[in-house]
C-alpha cells in the first residue's frame, strides 16, 4: 500500500493480496491459490482457519464471552492453564509456573532474559552464533544472525558462542564453551542465563544434536546457569515433539512459546519457567494484552491435539516422506549442498542465496509460499501445516523438485550456449 512503511518486507517477497485461507491454501483477491509452506513463520500449525478451532471462536464470541480483561482471571483463562497442566505437563513430568507475557514472542524473550537476570542476580547472557529472537532491545542483542542491526543496538552484555556444529563435524563447541566459561583469565563470566534455539529456524534450518544440549544442559545445572529454550518458532508440535527438546530429554528451566500456541494466528505468547524461578513482584513485568482471551480459547482447543501420540505419528510420517524426497533432491543437483531438518521443519540448503531467493520467487509465481533462511537467505526453509493431508505435501514437494531440477537444466543450457 502507498501509505505503508518501508518497513514491510514479506508483502515484497510475496506480492500478493491475500483474502482468505482454508488449511494448507490461501486465495488472493484475483482468486489464485496458493499453497502455504510458509504457515506464518510458523504461527499457523493447524493451517489456515483450523475448523475446530475456528468453531470454538465462534461461540466464544457468540457468547459474548470477555475477550479483554489484562490477567485479570476469566473463565477462558483457567480453563487453559487446567488443560495445559493436564495436556501438555503432567504427561511430559514438567514442573512449570506459566507466565503470560505481552502477546508477541520477543516479548516473552524479554521477559525471560529479566527474570533469569533477577533469579541469579548476575548481567550477562550467552547466545549463540546465527540465532534469531526478535526484534526488541535485548532480543535483537542476543540475535547472532542480525548482527548488521547490531549497529544501532547496543550489545548489552550479550556473549555469542559458537553453536553446535559451527566449525563442522569434529569440534565439539560445548567443549569450548564450559572452558572458556570455567577458566580463570578468558574475560567471559558466569552468565545468569544461556539462550538457544534446539533448531535455529531464521538461522538456516541447524539442528542441535541430542548430546550437545545434553552436554549444554548438564553444564548449566551444575552452574547455575539458567537454560532457556527458546520454542517460539519451533515448539508447538514443529519439531516432532510438543517441545522441542524433548527429543534429547532435557528439561530448560525457561521455555518460551508463542507464534502456534494460540493454533489460529492469534497474539499469544507464554514463558514457562521452573518454580523456583518464580521471583517476580506482583507487575514486575505487565503489559495490557496480557492473556489475550480469544487466543486462550483457540489455544485451549488447539491443545485437543496433543491429548494422544496421534499428531505426533503423523509429523514422524509425513517427515520421513518429506527427508527422503529432499534428499533425492540433494542427489539429483549439484546446487543443493545440504538437507537438515526433525519433524515439520525442514531446510533445503544451496550454493547460494540468489539460487535460493529463485527458487521461491519462481515458486510464488507457480503458486506455492515457501521462504529462504540462512545467513546469507541459502536455504529454503519448509514449514507446512503439521496437519496438512498428505497428498498437498507430495505437491508441494514436487513443486519444488521440479524448480530445482529445472534449475539444474537451466543452468547446463546456459553452460552448453556458452560451450557453443
Ligand atoms: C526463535 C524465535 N524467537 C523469537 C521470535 C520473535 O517472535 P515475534 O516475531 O513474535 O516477536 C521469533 C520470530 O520469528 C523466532 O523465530
Amino acid at each position: 500500500m502507498r501509505n505503508e512503511s518501508n518497513v514491510n518486507s514479506y508483502a515484497r517477497q510475496f506480492p500478493a493480496i491475500f483474502e482468505s485461507g482454508e488449511g494448507s491454501k490461501i486465495t488472493d483477491v484475483a482468486g489464485n491459490k496458493y499453497l502455504d509452506f510458509f504457515c506464518g513463520a510458523g504461527a499457523l500449525n493447524y493451517g489456515h482457519n483450523n475448523p475446530r478451532l475456528k468453531q470454538a471462536l465462534l461461540s466464544f464470541l457468540e457468547k459474548d464471552a470477555v475477550v479483554h480483561c489484562l490477567d485479570m482471571n476469566s473463565a477462558v483463562k483457567d480453563r487453559f492453564l487446567e488443560r495445559f497442566e493436564s495436556i501438555i505437563l503432567q504427561p511430559r513430568d514438567l514442573n512449570y509456573k506459566v507466565q503470560f507475557t505481552g502477546p508477541t514472542g520477543t516479548n516473552a524473550v524479554e521477559a525471560a532474559v529479566k527474570l533469569a537476570r533477577l533469579a541469579t542476580r548476575r548481567r550477562k547472557v550467552i547466545s549463540f552464533t546465527h540465532s534469531f529472537h526478535g526484534m526488541t532491545a535485548t532480543s535483537l542483542a542476543l540475535s547472532g544472525s542480525r548482527e548488521e542491526k547490531h549497529k544501532v543496538n547496543p550489545a548489552q552484555d550479550v556473549i555469542f558462542f559458537p553453536y553446535d556444529g559451527f566449525f563442522g563435524e569434529g569440534v565439539d563447541t560445548m567443549e569450548y564453551l564450559e572452558k572458556m566459561i570455567l577458566t580463570r583469565g578468558t574475560g567471559v563470566e558466569l552468565p545468569a542465563a544461556i539462550i538457544l534455539e534446539t533448531i535455529q529456524a531464521e538461522g538456516g534450518v541447524n539442528v542441535a544434536s541430542n548430546k550437545w544440549l545434553q552436554d549444554l544442559r548438564r553444564f548449566t545445572r551444575e552452574n547455575e546457569i539458567v537454560l532457556i529454550a527458546d520454542d517460539i518458532q519451533v515448539g508447538c508440535g514443529r519439531a516432532g515433539y510438543f517441545f522441542s527438546f524433548e527429543r534429547a530429554g532435557i528439561v530448560p528451566d525457561i521455555v518460551l512459546l508463542s507464534k502456534s500456541i494460540s493454533g489460529y494466528g492469534l497474539p499469544l505468547s507464554l514463558l514457562l519457567m521452573k518454580p523456583e524461578l518464580d521471583v517476580w513482584k506482583p507487575g514486575e513485568h505487565n503489559g495490557t494484552f496480557r492473556s489475550n482471551n480469544m487466543a486462550l480459547c483457540t489455544a485451549t482447543e488447539a491443545l485437543e491435539f496433543w491429548k494422544d501420540n496421534s499428531q505426533e505419528k503423523t509429523t514422524a510420517q509425513n517427515a520421513a516422506i518429506v527427508k527422503r524426497q529432499l534428499e533425492q533432491l540433494a542427489e539429483a543437483s549439484e546446487h543443493v549442498v545440504a538437507v537438515r531438518g526433525t519433524g515439520m521443519i525442514w531446510g533445503l540448503e544451496f550454493t547460494s542465496g540468489a539460487i535460493a531467493r529463485k527458487i521461491s520467487s519462481n515458486l510464488f509465481g507457480k503458486g506455492m509460499i515457501i521462504e529462504t533462511c540462512g545467513n546469507n537467505e541459502q536455504v529454503i526453509k519448509l514449514l507446512p501445516a503439521l496437519t496438512i493431508p498428505e497428498a498437498e505435501l507430495r505437491t508441494g514437494l514436487s513443486m519444488l523438485a521440479e524448480e530445482v531440477l529445472a534449475l539444474d537444466n537451466s543452468v547446463i543450457m546456459e553452460h552448453n550456449s556458452l560451450v557453443a
